[in-house]
């Protein structure tokens, strides 16, 4: 499976509220192909779009994700924050936005959030199915995590589904744990990447996988490092790739 060579971070989070069926839209729009999103837990289980586990930055709303149910969200505003633009915009749910990018025929990687109060067994129990039932897109969906745990879990369940571990700094077992994981991609904040990184990584198979880069000189300099795929707040900036 090969990852596209930009990916919108959040969507497209530089033009539109994160993590909104807005910010998908205006991706696909710009003839994005993929973008990454964020995978957080309701009270009741329901699975959003959220990077934070709080309502306070991105929402009228305050507190912890928990305290809300899936019937708070028609109350919910997570766009007047970024812009008047976008005020009203809905917190999506999982399914809604598995939707709309299957019909846009996007790729995704989903970025499963560690919660505070939510066992990593739980998330990857209300995810799967979810993406089972809702994912039609011809493109790819990829699994990432900072929580390896979770992934580990995640592969148990599924032997088929495509992981990539995310790393803030790369740490020196990082290959025994993609080959735990089969996974087939390394995700690295790129600031941390050192060009001998990245050819032991490339050497080993794996593509490699950059957040959060938004200068388009830098991307250059990173694909010539041999990075694979670039997320970026500002995918329609980095020209072609
Ligand atoms: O998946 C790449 C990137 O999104 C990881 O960091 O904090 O932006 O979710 P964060
Ligand atoms: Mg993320």
């Amino acid at each position: 499976m090969k990852l596209s060579a930009i990916i919108g971070h959040r969507g497209l989070a530089s033009l539109a509220p994160e993590n909104t069926l807005a910010s998908i839209t205006l991706a696909h729009q710009h003839q994005i192909e993929w973008i990454e999103a964020d995978a957080s837990i309701l009270g009741d289980d329901t699975v959003v779009l959220c990077h934070d586990d709080t309502l306070n930055r991105c929402s009228n709303g305050q507190g912890p994700l928990l305290t809300i149910n899936k019937d708070d969200l028609i109350k919910l505003d997570a766009g007047s924050w970024f812009s008047e633009e976008f005020a009203a915009e809905p917190m999506p749910t999982l399914a809604q936005a598995l939707t709309l990018l299957s019909g846009f025929n996007m790729g995704l990687n989903l970025e499963l959030k560690a919660q505070a109060g939510v066992a990593p067994c739980k998330t990857v129990s209300l995810i799967r199915p979810l993406i089972r039932k809702f994912w039609k897109s011809n493109k790819p969906l990829l699994i990432s995590s900072f929580d390896h745990d979770m992934l580990r879990i995640y592969r148990q369940q599924d032997k088929q589904q495509a992981i990539g571990p995310l790393y803030e700094q790369i740490d020196d077992h990082w290959h025994s744990t993609l080959v735990e994981l089969n996974a087939i991609s390394l995700h690295c904040d790129w600031l941390h990447l050192t060009p001998a990184q990245a050819q032991s990584i490339k050497a080993a198979g794996y593509q490699l996988v950059v957040y959060t880069c938004n200068d388009p000189e830098s991307a250059q300099q990173l694909r010539a490092m041999g990075v694979d795929s670039i997320i970026s707040d500002s995918p329609h900036l980095l020209g072609k790739l």
